[in-house]
């Protein structure tokens, strides 16, 4: 049983995930107590070791640590009994895409529903999960209104602030990133803000109404994607024209109306393979949006073909992917463009290995792929390399160990193309 703080404002933060408990950390070193909640016991009793389940986001551990020694950070597996002992709620409880595509709201609902239940009266709730536009009041609040008997915008307070850091450097960017804030009523807006200055001593950026708030975040990986899309299908062209698009992109962006963005093997993460869809499901169905979903999910094919192109079938080769993670230096697998690779190089009947210095063996034949460390001696035997995420330890990578290897695809343009050349490797790239 926890017990309710009388001295610090109290917050529930519902969702102790990367995002989740990052939150809940800085908020408790804030000025905070705060109860976390959580469906994963194991993530709970780690957070109530005073430890971070999270291993590789700079700072938490320390921020974890201290906030357990302060008694200003408790966890709970039940999100009824943390709500009902905070002023405010935050939520950070993840909506996804199921392989159709179609929006699950199943951890969320469930999350809500014990919400409502656990509400008090006077209680301010923030959504800050990525939603589609309209939902923190349509589903969530008359949701939380119906279970709790409280009237939202009088009884309660909602308020919506999209989360928009980055893996990696989430406490910076929550210090430096303004947050954007939306409210059912000015009173929300204005308790949320209230709390953000304080909990997290950030610059403001209030808006009209909380469909405004969410639409921005939604809009905000849309426009990712779409310039992604934009440098992938002019990288394409830019090959079939014989020039470099990494030369084309220093020329270009030095005018001050072009950011051109770096075309690349694939698109993958939490947010920009998913969030498009938030738009697509309801009603963006035609134009940019959806094209650019499709631009993006055909590079992993595309980027085969051009190996199939230079060395023929992969029928029993041996190909390696580099990076199961989404993109450099996170433990992210979440629409990895390995994923797309590993279903296509399949079909090829390669033999495929994956390596990943950020999983364990266990986790990457869990994700479908033979693991593969760069120690082993089998790397003499691979015939094809594709460089997927370009995690730090590839920079020291010794291609010269691959003695019969016969192409490096480097998906990220990041690999030295001069040495790899020189080694009488054929080196593959999108764009140049
Ligand atoms: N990861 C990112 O880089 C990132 C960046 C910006 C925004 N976001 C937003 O943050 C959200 C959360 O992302 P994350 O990376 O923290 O996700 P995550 O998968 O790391 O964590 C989600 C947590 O929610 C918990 N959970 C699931 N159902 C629950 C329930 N009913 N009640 C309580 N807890 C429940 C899970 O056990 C898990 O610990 C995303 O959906 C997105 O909207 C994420």
């Amino acid at each position: 049983m926890i017990e309710k703080s009388q001295s610090l404002p109290q917050v529930a933060v519902v969702g102790l995930g990367k995002i989740g408990l990052t939150l809940a950390a800085v908020f408790a070193n804030n000025g905070y107590k705060v109860f976390g909640a959580d469906k994963n016991k194991q993530v709970v009793d780690r957070v109530n070791q005073g430890k971070s389940h999270i291993t590789n986001e700079p700072g938490l551990n320390q921020f974890v640590q201290d906030a357990h020694q302060n008694n200003t950070l408790i966890a709970t597996d039940s999100n009824v009994e943390a709500v009902s002992k905070a002023n405010i709620v935050v939520v950070i409880v993840p909506v996804l895409v199921n392989e159709d595509n179609e929006i699950d709201y199943q951890y969320i609902d469930a999350a809500v529903q014990d919400i409502g239940a656990g509400l008090q009266e006077g209680t301010l709730v923030i959504f800050e999960t990525t939603l589609p536009p309209g939902d923190t009041q349509n589903r969530f609040g008359k949701k939380i209104e119906e279970v709790s008997g409280l009237t939202m915008g009088e009884q309660f307070y909602l308020a919506y602030s999209p989360e928009r850091v980055y893996s990696n450097r989430i406490i910076k960017d929550l210090q430096h990133y303004p947050k954007v804030v939306g409210g059912i009523n000015k009173k929300s807006v204005g308790l949320a803000s209230d709390f953000y200055k304080q909990a997290l001593n950030c610059k403001l950026i209030q808006v009209s109404s909380l469909e405004t708030a969410e639409f921005s975040k939604v809009a905000e990986c849309v426009y990712r994607d779409v310039n992604i899309a934009l440098a992938n299908e002019l990288a394409k062209f830019a090959e079939e024209k014989n020039i470099r698009m990494s030369e084309v992109i220093t020329a270009s962006n030095s005018q001050p109306f072009s950011h051109l963005h770096s075309p690349g093997i694939g698109v993958g993460g939490h947010c920009i393979p998913i969030y498009p869809y938030f738009f697509v499901n309801k009603g963006l169905d035609q134009g940019l949006t959806p094209l650019s979903r499709e631009i993006n999910d055909s590079m992993a094919s595309y980027a085969i073909s051009k190996i199939e192109k230079r060395i023929g079938s992969l029928e029993n080769k041996k190909v390696l992917i580099l990076g199961l993670s989404y993109r450099e230096d996170v433990k992210e697998p979440t629409k990895s463009t390995t994923l797309l690779l590993l279903e296509q190089l399949r079909h090829k009947q390669a033999n495929i290995f994956v390596n990943d210095p950020h999983f364990t063996e266990g986790e990457i034949i869990n994700h479908g792929g033979l693991p593969l460390s760069l120690d082993d001696k089998l790397i003499e035997e691979v015939d094809v390399l594709i460089l997927q995420a370009f995690h730090e330890e590839y920079k020291e990578i010794n291609f010269k160990d691959f003695t019969k290897c016969k192409l490096i695809l480097d998906g990220r343009n990041k690999l030295n193309e001069e040495e790899i050349s020189r080694l009488g490797i054929i080196y593959e790239s999108i764009g140049n």
